[in-house]
């Protein structure tokens, strides 16, 4: 697998493999890879015969009082792993690399970054959507993948591919849970072992929700009371949000209708925040 540290490193080799006509896959990353960056890049395998993981913790996506510094990182862990996947390459640039002395340039969709996570990190969906372009634009990568935990961003970026005619095809991809239930994410590390007992409560709230969908509720004002209702039992959980919206435009919705609903929550666990969803139809 090659390490690559610079963009024209990785434009080298993009070149090579573009000639001789492969397809490309890129599974964007901020690193600390666990099991749900595996399952993107597994498929990311199948898919295509040259994959690209970035492995970059992008500064311009955390705002002023978020968690940049303590962000986890452990890169030779991540290659270990994306060797052990079969990655042809893993691209790890400093922020220097990638942004330069000066930068003047970002991408923003309007709209769908107003609410839900948007809400309460304003600069947030601004940066990723100007550092997965770049990314898009290295790798020249046919396809990217991404995971369904973060289905604001999910949505965003495909909004974005949509809106501004870009060559590439965006793969969701399921959300990996650990044996209890608990998305997986990077910043489940940040929980003590109390608060991470507690952090089950989040799926195990959706779970309720799915359950009563199942049994023919449509009503989501009564879906989402629910959920409210099961996560104010855990003493350790504060809401930021309960939500449901549709899927493409993140519009809150009130009936499930047959097409995908997000049912999305944001609950902090101690000062962690956490999110989790499920999609509907
Ligand atoms: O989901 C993430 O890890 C990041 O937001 C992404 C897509 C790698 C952009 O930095």
């Amino acid at each position: 697998m090659i390490t690559a540290l610079t963009i024209a490193d990785v434009k080298k080799y993009v070149n090579e493999w573009k000639k001789n006509g492969e397809s490309i896959g890129l599974v964007p990353t901020m690193g600390y890879l666990h099991e749900g960056h595996a399952s993107l890049i597994k498929r990311a395998r199948e898919e295509n015969d040259r994959v690209i993981v970035s492995d970059f913790v992008n500064p311009t996506q955390f705002g002023p009082n978020e968690d940049l510094d303590s962000y986890p990182r452990d890169f030779e862990a991540d290659k270990s792993l994306c060797e052990s996947i079969g990655a042809d390459l893993i691209f790890h640039p400093t922020p220097e690399e990638m942004y330069g002395e000066s930068h003047f340039t970002k991408v923003h969709v309007d709209t769908l970054t107003e609410g839900l996570c948007g809400a309460v990190r304003p600069v947030h969906f601004d940066g990723v959507c100007t550092v997965v372009t770049k990314l898009f634009h290295i790798a020249e990568a046919d396809r990217a993948y991404f995971g369904q935990k973060d289905a604001q961003q999910l949505a965003v970026v495909k909004r974005m591919v949509h809106d501004l005619n870009y060559n590439i095809e965006i793969i969701g991809c399921p959300i990996i849970r650990e044996e209890d239930g608990l998305a997986k994410s990077s910043r489940n590390t940040y929980l003590s072992p109390e608060e991470r007992k507690a952090a089950v409560i989040l799926s195990a709230s959706l779970r309720d929700a799915g359950a009563m969908i199942d049994s023919g509720e449509k009503d989501l004002g009564k879906i989402t009371a629910l959920i409210t209702e099961k996560i104010k039992t855990e003493p350790l959980a504060r809401i930021d949000y309960v939500s449901a919206v549709d899927f493409t435009r993140l519009k809150p919705k009130k009936t499930l209708d047959g097409d995908e609903t997000l049912i999305a929550i944001a609950v902090y666990i101690g000062k962690v925040r956490l999110i989790d969803n499920i999609i509907v139809r």
